[in-house]
């Protein structure tokens, strides 16, 4: 995890927030690489689960909602971590993460019942905490005028069950999906970004039958693991865990998490729900507003069937799935590969990113940048590929250098502009997994990129 760390902050990933201040915990910045990788990650998550699906439609809602909401929902009540106090220097633990604790996890380190922060053995009784940040709108900073940010986005897809439906004529089974920024103030925070206090959030609400509700959980399980391996985690990396029903959440009928094998032991990365009808009605009953969908179907003479659809909310949070994506994609070679160029013979770092979510798709390098003719060739075929791909134009070092600079921030392709360049309008183009080069006609580069970048 070190290891991980340090190269997300070396090369441009991730920072910790407000740095030069010192720091706030659980607090990151996505830096230029970082930043592209998860947009990458967010553009295949929405290919693949709006624009591939047939009726599964988008919203962008706000982080900051009617507070009336978080009562219906239960978050104002139920979205709590038990919380205990250190006699002796206050540090606060969730009390459940001690050994003494009711720990309902599966493969999670529990901490010993000392207090980490000064070795106290004394704690306070445990209390609820609310999770949810609370902010005031408009200026007067009383009761009234409590809002919350918000700590999932799903609430936003059952207020607009009916706008959304209306607006796109759609038919249950349909989903809402969407993604955005999410805020919990975690009491335990640690392992780099798994445990954010702000973090992105990508679901769907699936709304079903309530008689075909486990179909269609069984269905979106597959589903998210499906994307998962697409993505190139590997199957060994992944299992499901159920949780106990004493555990579920107040809105679960059924949850599965999908857990990844983080450096710090088998952790939740996304999850599956079957929230049944919960926040449908929940949402009828606090708004006034009856959400009971009308199930055209029925044929003529038949009385049209009222029901309020249930749900399955497929989720993920988006920097999970990037720790995981990192992890998976890093090794270390030792003593170097067997590349010609690197007579250092030191370690080096591959980063093995799916080619559709690297941050750099390319880079361009000439061979000397001593050579006004070849470093002039090189920066026109940078310009040439820009308008296509992510492209990065270096010419600091040894070639050998400059390719494992390349592999450690996950660069598929690399682009070498040599003196066969000037002669014969051609490049070589190597591959970060084989190290291969080809030769290839500058004028065909493009379509061959698109092409090696798709498949
Ligand atoms: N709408 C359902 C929901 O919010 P959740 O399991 O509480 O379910 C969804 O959160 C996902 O968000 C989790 O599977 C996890 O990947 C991610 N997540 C939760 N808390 C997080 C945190 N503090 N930091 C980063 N990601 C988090």
């Amino acid at each position: 995890m070190e290891k991980i760390v340090s190269l997300c902050k070396r090369r441009g990933f991730i920072f910790q927030s407000s740095e030069i201040y010192g720091g706030v915990e659980a607090l990151w910045d996505y830096g230029p690489l970082g930043s592209l990788l998860k947009n990458n990650i967010k553009k295949e998550w929405l290919k693949r689960f709006v624009q591939e699906k047939e009726n599964i439609v988008l919203i962008d809602g706000t982080v900051i909602m009617h507070p009336k909401i978080w009562e219906a929902s239960g978050h104002l009540e139920s979205f709590t971590d038990p919380l205990v106090e250190c006699k002796s220097c206050h540090s606060r633990f969730r009390a459940d993460h001690m050994e003494s604790g009711n720990f309902v996890g599966q493969g999670k380190a529990k901490l010993k019942n000392q207090c980490v922060q000064c070795g106290g053995k004394e704690f306070t009784e445990s209390k609820q905490f609310n999770l949810m940040f609370k902010t005031f709108l408009g200026p007067v900073e009383d009761e009234v005028h409590i809002v919350y940010l918000r700590p999932e986005t799903a609430q936003s897809m059952f207020t607009n069950f009916d706008l959304v439906k209306d607006s796109m004529r759609l038919k249950v089974p349909f989903g809402i999906a969407q993604i955005g920024h999410c805020f919990r103030n975690e009491i335990t925070t640690g392992n780099f970004i798994f445990r954010s206090r702000e973090f992105d959030i990508a679901e769907i609400e699936y709304f079903v039958k309530p008689d075909e509700d486990e179909k269609w959980f069984d269905f979106w399980v597959k589903e998210w693991e499906k994307f998962f391996l697409d993505l190139g985690l590997k199957k060994e990396n992944l299992r499901r865990y159920e949780h106990p029903k004493k555990a579920l959440a107040h809105y679960s009928k059924r949850t599965i998490d999908i857990e990844y094998k983080f450096p710090f032991g088998w952790s939740e990365l996304a999850g599956i729900a079957n929230r049944t009808d919960f926040d449908l009605s929940q949402h009828s009953k606090f708004s006034g507003q009856d959400l009971s969908y009308f199930d055209p179907s029925a044929s003529s003479g038949q009385a049209k069937e009222k029901y309020i659809p249930y749900v399955i909310e497929p989720t993920l949070g988006i920097e999970r799935l990037l720790l995981a994506l990192m992890c998976d994609a890093y090794k270390e070679v030792k003593g170097g590969r067997t590349e010609t160029t690197n007579s250092t013979k030191e370690e080096e770092i591959v980063l093995g990113l799916n080619k559709k979510i690297a941050p750099i798709q390319v880079t361009v390098l000439p061979l000397v940048k001593n050579k006004e003719n070849l470093v002039k060739k090189a920066k026109e075929i940078y310009q040439l590929l820009k308008p296509y791909f992510m492209v990065q134009y270096d010419e600091v070092g040894s070639i050998g250098r400059r390719y494992r600079r390349q592999d450690e921030i996950g660069t598929p392709f690399a682009i070498t502009v040599d003196f066969e360049t000037l002669e014969k309008d051609d490049v070589t183009l190597r591959d970060r997994d084989t190290m291969q080069q080809e030769r290839v006609k500058i004028k065909e580069l493009i379509n061959i990129l698109k092409e090696k970048l798709e498949n």
